[in-house]
């Protein structure tokens, strides 16, 4: 049942929306293929925003944002042919331009990048609902993460910027780049996501197919015009259209060199198994993740709130690295869900641009039908809604719900809800949330909250080797970027960070004599007059 109040949170009209952030619709009608931005004619796909507002009748309807091409395998085949194309076995432009030029090029287009920021930042909000605070972050962690990029990528070219002698050998060792990477991003970070995989390929020299998310593509559109003038032709190519029509004829050309996608791994298997060379992809993939945190008796309460509001709520719960279960000794049940559930129900529901607003709309449209689901469920099974508003739905507002004892068998102890709920468990052996990680089928990141170092080291070691990220007295998080961001089972394949992310999209190749003096004068001759990209002592300054 809608809920009037929160309701009456969506703006009346157009003028209940603050100038700065008003939008018209934008009607994308063009898409980036082979250095050109192509002209579409064909279907769209129309844009409506999770942010509502009433009708004639005064029921909420999803505010059109815009619309963006569908295109059909035709398009994908030919944006995988450009790609090919720019490659062209690795003799391509892109792929043997120096390490300098590539920096260069990607320098330009942050300065065009950055020249969109209030556009991009308002299609975010907008498109996904995230609060003007994260959106912004999310562009300004974005644009650091390139600068960071290009800062490592400088280190590693310096340090390959010289020859090794061992065993009467002489070589030099450099990453070269992969080939063509087909690239997905996620719905919740549209923009960083999608570009910490994109911007580590670009650099290392592969030419790249990116295909936008469903919600959170039009914010890409303002970007492709800077792509476009910033590289050279064939080296980034947009894809849009559905997934499954535009994907399969891509990957079962087998042209594909790397995967990277950041979504299901429901989907990366599928993917996947569309490659006829398996052995030949390479796939960087960040996926499913239920990550746990575990309050141990002698645990800071306080503490244990703060970090787990920001945990499990931070962007209503839509973070691939959001806690998604939390583990609560019962000794301590009682007295964390007394102080929890108030802090839960006082986060306050809004519009995005709202300064203060942490609970916003969610932009998937069955997400919260879904999310009642999971809770009827749960009721069901004898578990209770223990937060006053808990649950509360306005079209796309949902009031996060805490919901205790939750136990085996309820969705909520195993599906990743990606959103507003929090399922709550009591135990009473620490050994109950060890074997809840072993037969968990995700392995991303977990939360110790505790003071006993006895207790904690005790869990350190058996976490560490069920996931890739242990947290103490701290909520899971990717960040900082240049920490290994990786998961085990369901959770992820590689690791991206950034130094990780550039050793990912590319492969070491090296060129090597025997130490003689012959092979020495042609070593010098082809270094000294610059020859060779590859072999060359050149050094970024
Ligand atoms: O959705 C997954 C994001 O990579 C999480 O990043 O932990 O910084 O929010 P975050």
């Amino acid at each position: 049942m809608i809920n009037q109040q929160l309701a009456g949170l969506f703006p009346p009209d157009e003028s209940g929306i603050p100038a700065d952030y008003r939008i018209e619709p934008i009607h994308q009608r063009e898409y980036l293929l082979n250095g050109e931005m192509r002209t579409w004619n064909g279907p769209v796909s129309e844009v409506y925003s999770p942010i509502c507002l009433p009708d004639a009748e005064g029921n909420l309807q999803r505010k059109l944002v815009g619309s963006f091409p569908v295109t059909g395998p035709k398009q994908a085949l030919e944006a995988l042919e450009a790609a090919v194309a720019a490659y062209d076995n690795g003799r391509g432009e892109w792929p043997t331009m120096s390490v300098a030029g590539r920096i260069s090029c990607m320098e330009t287009f942050v300065g065009k990048m950055l020249e969109q920021k209030k556009l991009v930042v308002n299609l975010i909000m907008w498109e996904i609902g995230k609060n003007l605070a994260d959106a912004t972050k999310e562009f300004d962690r974005t644009i650091k993460y390139i600068y960071d990029t290009i800062d490592t990528l400088k280190t590693m070219d310096r340090n390959s910027s010289r020859f090794r002698i061992e065993e009467g050998i002489i070589g030099q060792i450099r990453r070269s780049p992969l080939g063509v990477v087909l690239a997905m991003g996620p719905f919740n970070y549209p923009l960083n996501e999608t570009y910490t995989t994109l911007i580590p390929s670009i650099l290392m020299g592969n030419t790249i197919l990116f295909k936008t998310p469903k919600h959170g593509s039009l914010l890409h559109y303002p970007l492709l015009e800077a792509f476009r003038s910033s590289f050279p032709k064939g080296v980034v190519n947009s894809m849009y259209g559905r997934g499954a029509d535009v994907i399969p004829p891509v990957m079962q050309s087998g042209k594909v060199n790397v995967l990277t996608l950041i979504g299901s791994s429901r989907v990366a298997d599928q993917l996947q198994r569309q490659h006829p060379k398996l052995n030949r992809l390479r796939s960087i993939m960040s996926l499913d993740a239920k990550n746990a945190a575990v309050i141990l008796p002698d645990a800071d309460l306080d503490v244990a709130v703060s970090e787990c509001l920001l945990g499990t709520l931070s962007f209503n719960g839509q973070r691939c690295t959001a806690i998604k279960i939390i583990w609560v000794h019962r000794s301590v049940a009682d007295e964390f869900l007394r102080r929890f559930g108030p802090a839960v129900s006082k986060l306050k529901p809004g519009m995005p641009w709202e300064p203060g607003t942490q609970i916003t709309p969610l932009p998937e449209p069955t997400k919260p039908d879904y999310l009642a689901e999971c809770i009827q469920d749960a009721q069901a099974n004898g578990a209770a809604i223990i937060n006053e508003g808990g649950g509360e739905v306005a079209e796309s507002l949902f009031k996060p719900a805490v919901v205790y004892p939750v136990k085996e068998g309820m969705k909520l102890y195993r599906e990743e809800q990606f959103g507003p709920i929090i399922p709550v468990v009591a135990f009473d052996d620490e050994e109950e949330f060890i074997h809840y990680l072993i037969t968990d089928d995700h392995g991303m990141q977990a939360s110790i909250f505790g003071t006993d170092t006895n207790a904690i080291a005790k869990l350190i070691d058996p976490l560490v080797n069920l996931v890739s990220r242990v947290n103490i007295n701290a909520q899971c998080q990717r960040g900082p970027d240049t920490f290994p961001f990786t998961g085990r089972k369901d959770s992820a394949e590689g690791t991206l960070s950034v130094e990780d992310a550039l050793r990912s999209f590319s492969i070491r190749s090296a060129v090597a004599t025997k130490d003689t003096d012959a092979n020495k004068d042609i070593l010098n001759e082809i270094v000294g007059e610059h020859k060779s990209t590859f072999l060359s002592t050149n050094f970024i300054f």
